[in-house]
């Protein structure tokens, strides 16, 4: 088993990255060789100013190691500093479709309708993602659930890859999506959004730097309805920002949605959303508070990304040697 997974280090880290990847991340380092990084070169898809490129890096990677990547276990890298990444990207451009590519969704949303204006590294952006995990060789990649099509994407070019090329060189891999809410965490604002560093308003989700005040006061705002929760989560389904604060709930401490239900049946928001902040301030501080100190300490962070992009560029190098050679450019 070998894991594989990226995030963009653009704004802060939220509950919905959290819950959705990277505590998940966490708890597999114990059972898998992990690889984790910074997708900077896909970040290049957004408008960033040049001079907060580096800055944001190191911040994401202090945010992973304070939520516990440990860095002993698991590989921790940018993927701009492993070239490989870029390269297999151009080797795969040969085999992924247009077609392919014109159906993703995140295409399609972030592209909106002025598609001639928008750049070309947001419509490769798929097969950029698919070398990332083909070029570890990754059977599991576990993601929040709107990476679910982009992963299926990845398996569809490794799969025509080895036929094109009647060669048997990259393993075809899994998502590997959790259950419940923590695979789509919505917005605070809106049940019917994602939480997502893109919405305008920071009330609409809770990032990992928030303070317990910040926390507690967005939990309060969120959007409910005035019913009182119900005993089963079924009748949830048609209440989509209470199904949401229940599954923040169950997942943030580790129940079934069934379980916070129990507890809470007959009760209004007035009751729940307070023992919410409590849990939702019970997991994020402490992680709060390591980022806070490993900021202190920018050398060691660029130390970690240094040794880590060493030992993903020598594991990434035999698959590329061997994508070269079944393309033929090397002998
Ligand atoms: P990114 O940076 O948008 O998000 C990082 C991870 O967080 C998950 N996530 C969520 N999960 C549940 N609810 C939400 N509201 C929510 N928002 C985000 C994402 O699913 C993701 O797992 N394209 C990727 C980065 C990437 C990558 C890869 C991932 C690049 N190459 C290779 C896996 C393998 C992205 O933009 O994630």
């Amino acid at each position: 088993m070998r894991v594989v997974s990226g995030i963009q280090p653009t704004g802060d880290l939220h509950l919905g990255n959290l819950l959705g990847a990277i505590l998940r991340w966490v708890r597999m380092q114990d059972e898998a060789q992990c690889l984790f990084f910074l997708a900077d070169l896909h970040s290049l898809s957004d408008h960033i100013e040049p001079a907060s490129r580096l800055a944001n890096r190191r911040e994401m990677a202090a945010a992973l190691v304070a939520s516990g990547i440990d860095t002993d276990r698991a590989i921790l890298f940018a993927q701009s500093d492993v070239p490989a990444h870029a390269e297999l990207c151009w080797i795969l451009n040969g085999t992924a479709r247009m077609g392919w590519l014109n159906r993703m969704t995140q295409w399609k949303d972030k592209a909106g309708k002025n598609r001639e204006a928008a750049s070309v590294a947001l419509f490769d952006y798929p097969v950029l993602q698919a070398a990332d995990i083909l070029a570890y060789q990754a059977t599991h990649v576990p993601v929040g659930e709107d990476q679910k099509q982009h992963i299926e994407l990845t398996r569809d070019i490794a799969v025509k890859f080895n036929n094109d090329f009647d060669v048997e060189l990259f393993t075809v891999p899994e998502p590997f999506i959790g259950g419940g809410t923590a695979a789509r965490v919505m917005s605070l604002r809106d049940g019917s959004k994602k939480m997502s560093k893109s919405d305008p308003s920071d009330m609409s989700r809770i990032n990992l730097t928030d303070s317990d005040e910040a926390i507690a006061q967005k939990v309060r705002k969120a959007k409910t309805d005035p019913e009182p929760l119900p005993d089963d989560p079924k009748l949830l389904e048609s209440r989509p920002e209470a199904k949401n604060l229940v599954g923040i709930m169950a997942a943030a401490t580790g129940r079934e949605e069934a379980a916070v239900l129990a507890d809470y049946a007959g009760q209004g928001f007035g009751t729940f959303k307070p023992a919410l902040a409590d849990a939702l301030v019970a997991l994020i501080a402490p992680l709060r508070e390591r980022l806070v100190e490993l900021r202190r300490h920018p050398d060691a962070i660029d130390a970690i990304l240094a040794s880590g992009a060493q030992k993903a560029a020598t594991l990434a190098e035999p698959t590329l040697q061997a994508a070269y050679r079944a393309v033929g450019l090397r002998a």
